[in-house]
């Protein structure tokens, strides 16, 4: 989720909608944002502090001295706190007031001493949102860099029915998260992956296994995610979950399976990451009942899986594809190799020599090796190095333009 972690400091104006700012301030806490709101005194006619500051779980700013202890408000602070600040409603008395620098309010002097990016929700009635000075208000607030979000239409609290009301708090939220995603590194890309282990199986209950538990296939989705790609993760068993939207999850069994699953999406996307430990051998036949014990020995023949993602460096057009290379011994050499047969831009190592690298920890150790470069990376948490990874795709992607 886009919004998650960021710090949105709300402005509250005054006028009728303020009271939706309760549920713009819920649906930005529910996505796991931070808020801070503050308000004009004209906006506390309208909704009360004890609501937004309960809902918000922070104390909300008003005035430059507040409290009986008479505490300083420092308005610089909290507009340098801000990743945004989402002013809604802003009335036409405010927009005025942002258009010319009127510092008359703790609400204004915060607004001029931020410098990250400012959301704009008007709202008023009918004839002052058609007046020509907001209309110029607007956009001037827009040629300083302030993003609008443009009133809809309806029912005023005048009667009158027209363009005014401030965006509803849901669309509000929408119109953020498309504006926030465009300035994403994998904005409108399709991310194929993989990830987990596959099963082979040998009879009704038995399969042969590996012990790769799928996080780094999952973090490398949710970093693509975060990052605005359109995700497909196809994925071996593994007990993880997918917390992030956006994600599209295919799950899979077999080699084969995941084969398949590969081939279906592979035309249509604009990069392929296989992290899954997928299984080189399978049964040559899977045994119908289970098999019973007998004897001291029992031989499983085994045939040569399909290797995905060679067949996806044979088939490549547009697409960017990224494989993973787990080694023990002249591990640079042998990524290497694998990179030039299997025609990657490039692949992740991880040594099983390097302690906290592999497959059931949370953390890894990589390089990044491709034909022009091995870049050596730090011992990290999976979640940074799927970061690592993503910025790297981008970085070569943008290159590639
Ligand atoms: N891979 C795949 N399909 C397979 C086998 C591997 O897509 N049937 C992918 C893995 O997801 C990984 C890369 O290929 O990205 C690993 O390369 P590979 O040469 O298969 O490595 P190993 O399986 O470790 O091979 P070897 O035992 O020869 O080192």
């Amino acid at each position: 989720m886009i919004l998650s972690g960021k710090n949105i400091l709300v402005g509250v104006t005054g006028g009728i909608a303020a009271y939706k700012i309760t549920y713009l301030v819920r649906h930005f806490i529910k996505a796991n944002a931070n808020v801070k709101v503050m308000m004009t005194k004209e906006a506390k006619d309208f909704v009360t502090p004890l609501s937004l500051s309960t809902l918000s779980k922070n104390p909300v700013f008003s005035d430059f001295v507040e409290g009986e202890d008479e505490l300083w408000n420092n308005h610089v602070e909290l507009g340098k706190w801000a990743d945004f600040i989402c002013i809604a409603p802003a009335t036409a008395n405010t927009l005025a007031k942002m258009v010319s620098g009127h510092s008359d309010n703790f609400f204004m002097a915060t607004y001029l001493s931020a410098d990250c990016p400012v959301y704009i929700a008007p709202a008023m009635d009918l004839d002052m949102y058609q007046h020509p000075t907001t209309h110029q208000n607007i956009e001037k607030l827009k040629s300083y860099g302030n993003i609008i979000i443009p009133a809809e239409s309806g029912e005023l609290a005048s009667g009158l029915v027209g363009e005014g009301r401030m965006a509803e708090p849901e669309n509000i939220l929408d119109f953020i998260e498309k504006d926030l995603k465009k300035n994403l590194m994998l904005n409108g890309k399709k991310v194929l992956i993989t990830a987990g282990p596959t099963y082979e199986a040998i009879d009704p209950v038995r399969f042969i296994g590996n012990h790769s538990s799928g996080k780094m296939g999952y973090a490398i989705a949710e970093a693509a995610a975060k990052n605005g790609a359109e995700v497909i993760l196809i994925s071996g068993p593994t007990a993880l979950k997918i917390e992030e939207k956006g994600i599209k999850v295919q799950n899979v069994v077999s080699a084969e399976e995941m084969y398949n699953a590969v081939m279906q999406e592979y035309k249509n996307c604009d990069v392929f990451i296989s992290a899954a430990a997928v299984a080189d051998y399978t049964p040559t036949e899977i045994a119908e009942e289970k098999i019973k014990k007998s004897g001291n020995n029992l031989q499983i023949n085994l045939k040569k899986t399909k290797d995905i993602l060679l067949e996806a460096g044979k088939r490549k057009q547009h697409q960017f594809v990224v494989g993973f290379a787990l080694e023990t011994e002249n591990e640079e050499e042998n990524a290497l190799g694998k990179l030039r047969k299997k025609n990657l831009n490039f692949i992740v190592l991880n040594s099983l020599r390097d302690k906290g690298a592999g497959f059931a920890t949370d953390t890894n150790k990589v390089k990044i090796i491709s034909e022009k470069e091995t870049q050596t990376f730090n011992l990290k948490s999976k979640t940074a190095v799927a970061q690592d990874i993503i910025a790297e795709i981008s970085k070569q992607l943008t290159l590639e333009k």
